[in-house]
């Protein structure tokens, strides 16, 4: 495969320019890819949170502090269970204590939690700053960064309390995703089996045929990959970017992902639960005729491929489909699933029934194997 290092991704909003998505083999360009946003008479914060800012911490702000006026660093707890407004409120007292005013530029790096959380606070501080993704996770390079969703669980709620916000720049080395536990990698490798089943049948297989470059972390195949993806996810929210359409086909796997992610109270990854999720939404799509048995249990052992779960044990399946009530992604009162029709062909269904999902979770609960 060609050694490709640098790729400009430009995003439009509105038919109009909004900012660049830059895929990177290092932070070396981060300093010139920045003056973009003439940061010199600015104040930088950047958040990030206790697992990343020992290994890039530093890096970042040797790169950054020569094209500002001046910065600060703040580090969130990792993990879910702190994407919350207490750590919101924490972040807001930061930036007051360091005097950041409207011009001035939040910097968030690190995963998807802290993406969000920059986001919504950027979205939120003095009525909205400008703000700029950093994304070292695959799954925040594939899929959170881009497309403006910022925000917090509430109440065990997901993304609960947020706000539409672009970034002004994101930047991403694929370097970073050398550091990644398998754990994290296997949750990006969801997101990327999702685009491909959601809108680029060649894309997925492609994934697929790669599976062992994927594995060793191949810098020229991820390279690719995240790119491919990024294309994904850029069409979809330049077409759609609040999610009035069809942006909500991202949410394939997420209906029933969210409620089993709810019910282990965040116990298992986002990705592991959505990929659960992609699991169950292609077994109503096979049940429904709309996919062959041989595409159901490819889509489902590709999990198996890529370290993520095909199964939950320790719930009752009816309670997983009470929990989807309580999903967002709701339309007067019906849930607005995303199905197949073929891989690479999602589109949105109103009409799934309570018995459809029952029969689809209780195909993943191992309590019943
Ligand atoms: N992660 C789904 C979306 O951005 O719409």
């Amino acid at each position: 495969m060609k050694k490709t290092n640098s790729v400009c991704l430009p995003v439009r909003k509105d038919g109009n320019f909004a900012y660049h998505i830059y895929l990177e083999d290092s932070f070396a360009n981060l300093t010139e890819r920045m003056k973009e946003l003439d940061p010199f008479q600015r104040r930088i914060c950047i958040v990030t949170d206790s697992n990343v800012l020992p290994l890039y911490g530093e890096e970042v702000v040797r790169l950054l502090k020569d094209c500002c006026r001046e910065i600060s660093i703040y580090a969130i707890p990792a993990g879910e269970e702190h994407k919350n407004l207490n750590e919101i409120q924490r972040i807001y007292e930061h930036l007051i204590l360091h005097k950041l005013d409207r011009q001035d530029i939040l910097v968030a790096l690190g995963g998807g939690v802290t993406g969000d959380m920059t986001g919504f606070a950027a979205a939120t501080y003095l009525r909205g700053i400008r703000f700029v993704q950093i994304p070292t996770t695959l799954l925040a390079q594939v899929d959170s960064s881009i497309g403006g969703k910022t925000g917090v669980d509430f109440d065990q709620f997901k993304n609960m309390v947020g706000a539409f916000h672009q970034p002004s720049l994101v930047y991403m080395n694929i370097g970073s995703l050398s550091t990644l536990s398998e754990e994290q990698f296997s949750c990006g490798m969801g997101e990327v089996l999702k685009h491909g089943l959601i809108r680029n049948a060649d894309y997925y297989e492609w994934v697929i045929d790669h599976m062992s470059e994927i594995e060793e972390r191949d810098r020229d195949v991820l390279f690719h990959m995240v790119e491919e993806s990024c294309r994904i996810k850029r069409s979809v929210v330049e077409q759609d970017p609040t999610e009035k359409g069809d942006r909500a086909l991202l949410n394939f796997g997420h209906t029933i992902g969210h409620a089993i992610e709810k019910m282990k109270d965040f116990r298992l990854l986002h990705g592991q639960c959505v990929a659960l999720g992609c699991i169950a939404a292609a077994h109503i799509s096979w049940k429904r005729g709309l996919l062959s048995e041989e595409e159901f249990y490819e889509i489902r052992d590709m999990n198996v491929g890529f370290g993520l779960p095909i199964s939950f044990d320790h719930l009752k399946s009816e309670d997983v489909v009470e929990a989807t009530k309580h999903d967002k992604k709701m339309a007067s009162g019906q849930i607005k699933f995303v199905l197949l029709k073929g891989i690479g062909k999602a589109y949105i269904d109103t009409t799934v029934t309570d018995a459809e999902m029952l029969e689809a979770v209780n195909s993943l609960n191992a309590n019943l194997w």
